[in-house]
């Protein structure tokens, strides 16, 4: 069977070299590739799918919200998030789920298994906030609380949250028992921290969905405070486990994928 990863740029998709090394541990003649589709051609993306007879495929930027009216159907997920990271084919039929959500929170139970009950900050509210806090919300009690630098990004957001602002964060960064780090504050080079960490509590996991560079800066900022900290690895390779598990029904070997991830970075 076949598989691929359609986005733009995708020369650097490391989903190529994790699904694959998954493959062979398992003993499956299945290959997986990355194929470049320009926003300019994604018309006839039926078209390129079709060609490749594939059996599935993962959607990474900038395509996760213009495949959507392409499926004959969507998950739950996808439909709260608004945006599909993976695609199964089935009698021609198009299926698409959102496993970046599940990804992260599979990841974040490894470090912080009494998830039931912490006290939960997430910084930014685009789509891959919504992502991890449609899908927190069903493992964690308390009431989950977003923060976000523009107020108005939360009027589509119908779920039971409290929604703050950065600056409200800030002060208040000492109730929590996790903070994640949705914003892409501190990729390329930024220095810059989302807010400032002075009212940290010595046990809050601070957690960030980035894991290039491995450690953002609010990442290394938490850690010199001598708090427990999480860069986004486990989310991209569970999100990568979680697309095998719903093409394949089979378990993935885990420990293969996140290898050969480290050995690529
Ligand atoms: P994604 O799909 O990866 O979540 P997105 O939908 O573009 O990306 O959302 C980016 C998030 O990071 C938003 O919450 C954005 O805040 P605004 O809604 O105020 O734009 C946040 N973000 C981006 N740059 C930021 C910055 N310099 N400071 C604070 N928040 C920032």
């Amino acid at each position: 069977m076949k598989y691929a990863v359609i986005g733009s740029p995708i020369d650097h998709s490391l989903s190529p070299v994790m699904h694959n090394a998954n493959f062979k541990a398992l003993g499956l003649e299945h290959d997986y590739e990355a194929l470049n589709v320009d926003p300019s051609n994604f018309d006839s993306i039926k078209e390129i799918i079709n060609e490749k007879n594939l059996s599935g495929f993962n959607v990474t930027i900038p395509h996760k919200e213009h495949i959507i009216p392409f499926l004959d159907d969507i998950d739950e997920q996808s439909k709260t998030v608004g945006a599909v990271n993976t695609v199964l084919i089935s009698d021609n039929k198009w299926i698409g789920y959102n496993t970046d959500g599940i990804g992260y929170v599979e990841g974040l139970k490894t470090v912080y298994p009494d998830l039931a009950n912490a006290y939960i900050l997430i910084l930014g509210a685009g789509g891959a906030s919504k992502g991890i806090t449609n899908e927190l919300m069903k493992h964690v009690n308390p009431k989950i609380t977003v923060a976000n630098r523009t107020l108005s990004r939360f009027d589509n957001w119908q779920m039971d949250i409290n929604k703050i602002g950065l600056e409200e964060a800030e002060k208040a960064l000492s109730e929590f028992d996790i903070i994640i780090n949705t914003t892409p504050v501190g990729m390329n080079n930024n220095k810059d921290l989302v807010i400032n960490l002075d009212n940290l509590a010595p046990h809050t996991l601070v957690s960030d969905i980035v894991y290039i560079p491995f450690k953002t800066p609010i990442l290394k900022a938490a850690e010199g405070k001598g708090n427990p900290i999480q860069n986004g690895l486990d989310m991209f390779v569970n999100q990568g486990a979680e697309s095998f598990k719903i093409w394949t029904d089979l378990t993935p070997n885990y420990e293969v994928m996140k290898d050969t991830v480290l050995n690529h970075l």
